[in-house]
């Protein structure tokens, strides 16, 4: 049976996650909430217990995991060498939502980087991921809570959707922020590079690393990513989803006769809106994602969206694309990934 906790994360009970840290300790498989979304957790020194998270999650085994730490200290022993530049970007974004790739070190087991030569590492700002790495005294691996190739949780609801009966325990800490799941930039080549998106951004990276590029695949669903997790189809809904982007005001018209013609053709449709559109639509189930002149809200709510589209139990979602800067980028890569590719440039 799964146990499930509610912890205030700004008022946590050291009681019961001493509980949840033990469990890790002993093998257990955790479920607990981080900033960007809930993550899966285990030791990540142990082969046996890695090896319940793959089999929860349904996860391909050629799919690396991240190793979650709750200070720069535990990284000396994962990794093979920390370059002057992972130096400065950790001191700048850590904890929070960034992995970086480095080469990995000889106690890494081969399940975590699932034969790479590097090794995944993130320090969370979530106060209860935090709490519940160093109780347990291990660097936690942990992929999304999520059953293989559905989106992400950003709830402890859709953890007990995708989870419950599967694993030992889930921290229900209420809603993650950023929604969308950490950046990861490689820093174990030679050029780096962003290899998923995420809510720290391009942008904010390239202030300090001029020559940093992207995986040419995030957006591209022909190019073979980089990142082994990017290759498979992610964040799929149950019904099929079309992805509009160009201007919004040919986005809202687009939409408004596809659906038309979708329901003349007894489709039951869900369209993805914002904010600034949601009156603009005369048909569909219409679900707002959040505010177009606030896309972190877009980002924030983007998974649960999917899924509650999935509970209202349409059969096609079309969906309203953003402008690819920012964040942008990282809602554009899920989105993409979401239609599986289907999109319609207007
Ligand atoms: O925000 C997050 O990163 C969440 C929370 C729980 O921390 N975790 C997460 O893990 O998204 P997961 O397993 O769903 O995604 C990890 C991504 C995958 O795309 C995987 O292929 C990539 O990181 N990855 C892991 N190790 C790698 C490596 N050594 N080289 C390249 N990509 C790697
Ligand atoms: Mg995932």
């Amino acid at each position: 049976d799964t146990k499930i906790i509610k912890i205030d994360k700004s008022n946590i009970d050291k009681k019961l996650m001493i509980e949840a840290g033990d469990i890790v300790k002993s093998g257990g498989v955790v479920a607990f909430p981080t900033e960007t979304v809930y993550g899966l957790g285990a030791n990540g020194l142990d082969e046996n217990a890695v090896k319940k998270i793959y089999e929860a999650k349904g996860r391909p085994s050629d799919n690396p995991l991240i190793l979650h730490i709750s200070s720069i200290e535990e990284l000396d022993d994962l990794v093979e060498e920390v370059t002057d530049l992972a130096h400065m970007i950790m001191k700048r974004f850590w904890p929070g939502p960034l992995t970086i790739i480095f080469k990995k070190s000889r106690i890494i087991p081969n399940i975590i980087t699932a034969g790479l030569e590097s090794v995944a590492i993130r320090m969370p700002s979530h106060p209860i991921a935090l709490e519940l790495i160093s109780l347990s005294g291990v660097p936690i691996a942990a992929p999304s809570a999520n059953t293989s190739g559905r989106p992400s949780p950003t709830n402890a609801d859709h953890v007990v959707e995708d989870m419950y009966g599967k694993i030992d325990m889930v921290i229900d800490g209420g809603s993650t922020g950023v929604g969308l799941e950490s950046t990861v930039l490689d820093l174990s080549g030679e050029v780096p590079t962003i290899l998923r998106p995420g809510a720290i951004t391009l942008e904010d990276l390239k202030e300090m690393i001029p020559n940093i590029i992207q995986d040419a695949s995030i957006l591209h669903k022909d190019v073979t990513p980089k990142s082994p997790g990017q290759k498979y189809r992610h964040y799929a809904p149950k019904a099929e989803m079309i992805l509009f982007t160009g201007d919004i005001d040919d986005i809202v018209n687009k939409i408004n006769t596809s659906t038309k013609e979708l329901i003349l053709s007894g489709k039951k449709v869900g369209i993805m809106a914002t904010e600034e559109t949601k009156d603009k639509y005369e048909d569909g189930v219409v679900i707002v994602s959040g505010s177009r002149r606030k896309r972190e809200t877009i980002a924030s709510n983007l998974f649960k969206t999917i899924r509650d589209f999935d509970h209202a139990d349409v059969d096609i979602i079309l969906a309203e694309g953003v402008e690819l800067d920012n964040i942008g980028m990282a809602i554009m890569n899920r989105m993409t990934k979401a239609a599986g590719g289907k999109i319609i440039n207007l």
